[in-house]
């Protein structure tokens, strides 16, 4: 190739993976999200990882899967069946079909030509009414082959027979296991691109193959997004391909790692936001934190995943229904999938109940799918509150510290007039819990989480922030420039960790991103010393779509550039995109000016396009726009 040619090229290609990360300003008047899979409420079902690792076998599957129709948990929507890491023997070199451990996996032997087939183990979980669920990897090997190494069911034979992950053999493998084995849900794991480096003892003990890191975790800089993108997004072709009716749920599995907080729902159903979860309330709550903060991210067939529940093991066992309640209120306050992660035949009748609680379950899969915003926050307590479908709004009250705690709860925080009487349900109580008028006061005990619903009048005569309804919104393009630790999660105490070194460090990029009620850098929302309870924080060079529902007629804020930016010398212009065509738009506006009306004309309009455009660079740093009060009426 000539030389020119060649640098051409290569400058398309760092163009055009740049556009990959971040779409274009320019608005397309068409939703950016397609849908992967099918998963129009939260994932809901039982994995096997956190209650056996290693040690599954195909009766402690179909007995959890029993227990699960026998004790109303199908009922209630557990209805997924997934069995993880642990359950491949080897990938048979001749034509590269996987095969199972027969050991573990009894019907799978079906003595023929095929080898082995888990296809009569779905079976029986299809007969029970319920999916299955299988695990990969993106890479050649699995997360057991690098971190469970004394376990006797890893896979086994030649180097290239162990090489059990989806690299080299994806359509094979999607095709075996949606098409033949007719499976429902795939988590695909992602060690084979993290924990394979030439230093990795898989590695230096001569039985793995090197790959990369291609991924690091806990530094975005050095991990290859587009290479990890490219690699899911193969997937989910062929997943596209082998099931074009779209009747399966992708898991992707990548830890928060590599900004997949950012792009999970371009090649998933459901991304992991965070490292994975252990018994311990500490380690729970880093794992919610890394999805409270990222409530544009999720919505209808597409969710943030804290990962597997912990219910009715260590600190959410029997013996504290407190803490176990706090878990699940928390997943279900941020939409989270729900999986039930322990031995099904072991836990107290209370925890079953405790997974049943029907109106914290409907918190959860509540059909708008919004995910909950954070209304109140400080270093102990925080409030949450979700918009569900026919207008009410959850309200979870979280005690995060080591006493007790009080909490005032505003009719402002659910954005709710506080003049007309609020009436509060107790989600678990399933009671009514009286009214209020203004606010409400509440003490928590240590780790308690309260959960309501709450009716009351909408604080807008008509109409509702953007805000609200997150699950409305899908980040187009984010502003973000350089990437950078999100601080605000809080460190993870990992069950693995020791305090040997300098401490767990803030390791998920995606701080920036547009945020609701609060600046993308966790500030109030305000603009020449105005502040707005009610509006979203982006950066500039952001482009956030909104969908409209029918009977709209117009689109409001008040913008400006944010007291809080960085950046204080560029002109930012906003404008509101309707299906494709400018409705309206500012002259470019700096830092210390009055915040600006803004509207436009909505009836008949479907798809909102809000575009803040930078003027010029900033060598401050990013520039902080505000949307105060953006709303529909
Ligand atoms: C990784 C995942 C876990 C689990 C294990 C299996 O650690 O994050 O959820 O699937 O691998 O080895």
């Amino acid at each position: 190739m000539k030389p020119r040619l060649a640098s051409t090229l290569a400058l398309i290609l760092l163009v055009g993976a740049a556009h990959a990360q971040q779409q274009p300003l320019a608005p397309t008047g068409r939703w950016g999200h397609q849908p992967v899979g099918s998963a129009p409420t939260p994932p809901m079902g039982w994995s096997s990882w956190n209650a056996f690792q290693m040690d599954l076998t195909e009766q402690k599957v179909l007995d959890s899967a029993q227990v699960i129709v026998d004790t109303g948990l199908a009922a209630a929507g557990y209805r997924s069946i997934n069995v993880d890491d642990g359950w491949w023997l080897q990938r048979r070199l001749a034509d590269g079909r996987m095969q199972v451990r027969t050991g573990l996996f009894p019907s799978a032997g079906t003595g023929g030509a095929a080898g082995t087939s888990l296809r009569p183990f779905t079976d029986r979980i299809h007969a029970l009414g319920l999916k299955a669920g299988l695990y990969s990897d993106i890479g050649r090997n699995a997360c057991s082959q690098a971190y469970n190494t004394d376990s006797p069911n890893l896979p086994e034979g030649t180097q290239a027979e162990r090489e059990v992950g989806l690299m080299g053999n994806v359509e094979r493998d999607i095709a075996l296991y949606f098409g033949e084995w007719n499976f429902d849900f795939l988590k695909v794991d992602g060690c084979g691109l993290s924990s394979y480096g030439k230093d990795r003892p898989p590695v230096t003990s001569g039985r793995f193959r090197e790959f990369g890191p291609t991924v690091v975790e806990g530094n975005a800089n050095q991990s290859d997004i587009e290479g990890a993108r490219a690699l899911y997004g193969r997937v989910t072709q062929a997943l596209r391909s082998v099931r074009p009716r779209g009747d399966y749920v992708l898991s992707v599995c990548l830890w928060g790692a590599a900004n997949v907080r950012s792009w999970g729902a371009e090649v998933g159903t459901m991304w992991r936001s965070s490292r994975d979860i252990a018994s311990g309330f500490p380690q729970m709550v880093h794992n919610f934190d890394t999805v409270a903060t990222r409530e544009f991210y999720a919505g209808p067939g597409r969710w943030n995943d804290p990962d597997m529940l912990e219910i009715g093991n260590g600190d959410f066992d029997g013996k504290h229904l407190l803490e176990a309640r706090t878990h699940l209120g928390l997943w279900a306050i941020v939409a989270a999938p729900l999986m039930i992660g322990t031995d099904l035949s072991k836990v107290s009748p209370a925890i079953i109940d405790l997974l049943k609680a029907p109106e914290v379950v409907a918190i959860n899969q509540d059909p708008a799918g919004h995910q909950g915003v954070i209304a109140y926050a400080d270093s102990d307590r925080q409030i949450l509150v979700k918009t569900l479908a026919d207008g009410r709004k959850a309200v979870l009250l979280f005690n995060r510290g080591g006493a007790n705690a009080k909490f005032t709860l505003t009719a402002e925080h659910l954005k709710m007039d506080a003049t007309t009487p609020i009436a509060l349900r107790d989600a678990w109580a399933r009671a009514d819990a009286g009214t209020f008028t203004g606010k409400k006061e509440f003490e928590l005990q240590p780790r308690e989480a309260l959960l309501f619903t709450a009716t009351g009048k909408h604080v807008l005569p008509r109409g509702y922030f953007v805000s609200e309804r997150p699950g409305n919104v899908f980040v187009a393009r984010d502003g973000i420039r350089a990437l950078e630790a999100d601080p605000i999660v809080y460190r993870s105490l990992a069950s693995w960790s020791v305090s040997d070194n300098g401490g767990t460090r803030p390791a998920y990029a995606g701080w920036g991103a547009p945020r609701a009620d609060s600046t993308p850098y966790d500030e109030a929302l305000r603009v020449q010393n105005v502040t707005f309870r009610h509006g979203v924080g982006a950066l500039a060079d952001s482009r956030l779509q909104v969908q409209v529902p029918a009977g709209s007629q117009r689109f409001a804020a008040r913008v400006g550039v944010d007291d809080s930016t960085r950046g204080k010398t560029a002109g930012v212009s906003f404008e509101v995109w309707g299906d494709g065509r400018r409705l309206a738009a500012t002259p470019p506006m700096r830092f210390n000016q009055a915040a600006r009306e803004l509207s436009a004309d909505l009836r008949g309009v479907k798809l909102v396009e809000l575009v803040a455009r930078q003027h010029g660079p900033d060598a401050a740093g990013p520039v902080v726009v505000t949307w105060g009060e953006a709303r529909i009426e």
